[in-house]
C-alpha cells in the first residue's frame, strides 16, 4: 500500500514537472535588452507593418483608418473566439509602455510583457522568422501613431482551450522559430520574396489546412484548406493545377496590388484585407513574392468536405 502511494506520488511529481516544464513561457530576452532599445527607423518600420498585415486584426473595426490599432475585431475559430488586442501606443490599454524587447519577446517567442502564452491566432508563428531590426523598425513606426483608448473584450474560448499555460504544449509541438537563412543557391530577389510572405506575410497561416489542434499539416503548408473562421474554403497557392500554377509572375503582383485576378474577377473577404496591406508595398517587393510563389512545388489540395 505505502509502496503504490510513494509510486504514485512518485509519478504525480514527475507528470507534474513534466507538465510546468512544458508549460512555462520563456522569453527571449528576460531583461530589456540595451541594443534593441537604441535607434529604429520608422519610415522602414511602416514596410514592416504592412508587409506584416497588423492592420487587418488590429484595426480598430467599423471605421476605414488602418493605422487605429484600437483592437476588437472578433476572430472566429474552432476554439471559441479570440479578440484583437489594442496595440495602439495608448499607455494604459495600448502598448504604449512596451519596449522594443517587449514586441520581440511577442512577436518571436509568443510570450508578454507578464511571461504568459499568447495564442497563437496572433501569427507570432509566422513572426518568429523576422529579423530583430525588422521589428526595432517596426516598434519605432508603431510609437508614431494615434493612441486610441478602450479595450477589446476578453476572448471567449471554450475549455481547456481558454488555458495560457496549456500553449506552452502546443509550441512544443509546433513552434519552430529558426531563423530563415537566406539560400546562396537562390537569388536575392528569391530569398527577399521568402521573407516577406514566410516571415512577415502569413500567407500560409490562411492557405493551409490544420490538424486537430490547429497545427499546420506540412503535406498542405500553401495547398489550401478549410478557412479557420468556418466559412469557406482557402485556395491552393502552389504551382499544382488545382492552385496557381497558370498565374504568371506578374499576374500575382497584379493580384497583390489590385486584387484584381488573371480572368477580370477579383478576390474578395479576408484576402480583400490583405491585398489593401501589400499595395503598400513597392513593385519590387511584390515581384519578389511572387518570385518565391512560383517556387513553390506543386502539391494537391486537401479533400474538400462533402457539400
Ligand atoms: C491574424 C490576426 C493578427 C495579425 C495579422 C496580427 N495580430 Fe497581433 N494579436 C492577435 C491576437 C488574436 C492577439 C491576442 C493574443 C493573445 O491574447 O494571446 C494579438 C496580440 C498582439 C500583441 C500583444 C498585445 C498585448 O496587449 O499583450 C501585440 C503587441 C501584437 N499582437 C502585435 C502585432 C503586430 C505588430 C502585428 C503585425 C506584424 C500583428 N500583431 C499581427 C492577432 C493578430
Ligand atoms: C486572412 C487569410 C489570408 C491571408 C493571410 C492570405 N490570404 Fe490569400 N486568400 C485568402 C482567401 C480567403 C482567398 C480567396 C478569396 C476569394 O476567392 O475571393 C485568397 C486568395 C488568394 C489568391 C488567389 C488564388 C486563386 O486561385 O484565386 C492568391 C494568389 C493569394 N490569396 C495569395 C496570398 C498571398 C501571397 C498571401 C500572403 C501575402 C496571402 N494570400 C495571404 C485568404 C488569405
Amino acid at each position: 500500500m505505502r509502496f503504490w502511494a510513494l509510486l504514485l506520488g512518485i509519478m504525480t511529481a514527475i507528470g507534474l514537472s513534466v507538465g510546468i516544464y512544458f508549460t512555462q513561457a520563456t522569453p527571449l530576452y528576460v531583461a530589456t535588452e540595451p541594443v534593441l532599445e537604441r535607434g529604429g527607423n520608422a519610415d522602414r518600420g511602416r514596410g514592416i507593418f504592412f508587409a506584416g498585415g497588423c492592420a487587418s486584426c488590429h484595426a480598430t473595426p467599423g471605421q476605414s483608418d488602418p493605422l487605429k490599432l484600437g483592437g476588437g475585431l472578433e476572430l472566429k475559430s474552432p476554439y471559441g473566439s479570440f479578440f484583437a488586442p489594442n496595440i495602439s501606443p495608448d499607455p494604459d490599454d495600448g502598448i504604449g509602455r512596451w519596449s522594443t524587447t517587449d514586441l520581440v519577446n511577442a512577436m518571436q517567442a509568443g510570450v508578454s510583457p507578464q511571461g504568459e502564452h499568447y495564442f497563437p491566432a496572433f501569427p507570432y508563428t509566422t513572426y518568429a522568422h523576422a529579423k530583430v531590426e525588422d521589428i526595432r523598425d517596426l516598434m519605432a513606426y508603431l510609437r508614431t501613431l494615434e493612441p486610441v483608448r478602450g479595450r477589446a473584450p476578453a476572448h471567449t474560448l471554450k475549455f481547456p482551450f481558454s488555458i495560457r499555460r496549456a500553449v506552452g504544449v502546443w509550441k512544443a509541438l509546433y513552434f519552430d522559430r529558426s531563423p530563415i537563412n537566406p539560400d546562396p543557391a537562390q537569388t536575392d530577389e528569391w530569398n527577399r520574396g521568402r521573407y516577406l510572405v514566410e516571415a512577415l506575410g502569413h500567407c500560409a497561416e490562411c492557405h493551409s489546412a490544420r490538424d486537430l489542434l490547429g497545427g499546420i499539416e506540412s503535406r498542405y503548408r500553401y495547398a489550401g484548406g478549410p478557412d479557420v473562421e468556418g466559412h469557406g474554403w482557402v485556395p491552393n497557392i502552389t504551382q499544382h493545377k488545382d492552385g496557381i500554377g497558370d498565374f504568371s509572375k506578374s499576374d500575382i503582383v497584379a493580384l497583390l496590388k489590385t486584387g484584381e485576378l488573371p480572368e477580370a474577377d477579383s478576390v474578395s473577404g479576408a484576402m480583400m484585407a490583405v491585398v489593401r496591406n501589400m499595395a503598400k508595398l513597392s513593385d519590387d517587393d511584390l515581384s519578389a513574392m511572387a518570385e518565391f510563389l512560383k517556387s513553390l512545388s506543386a502539391r494537391p489540395s486537401p479533400p474538400k468536405p462533402p457539400k
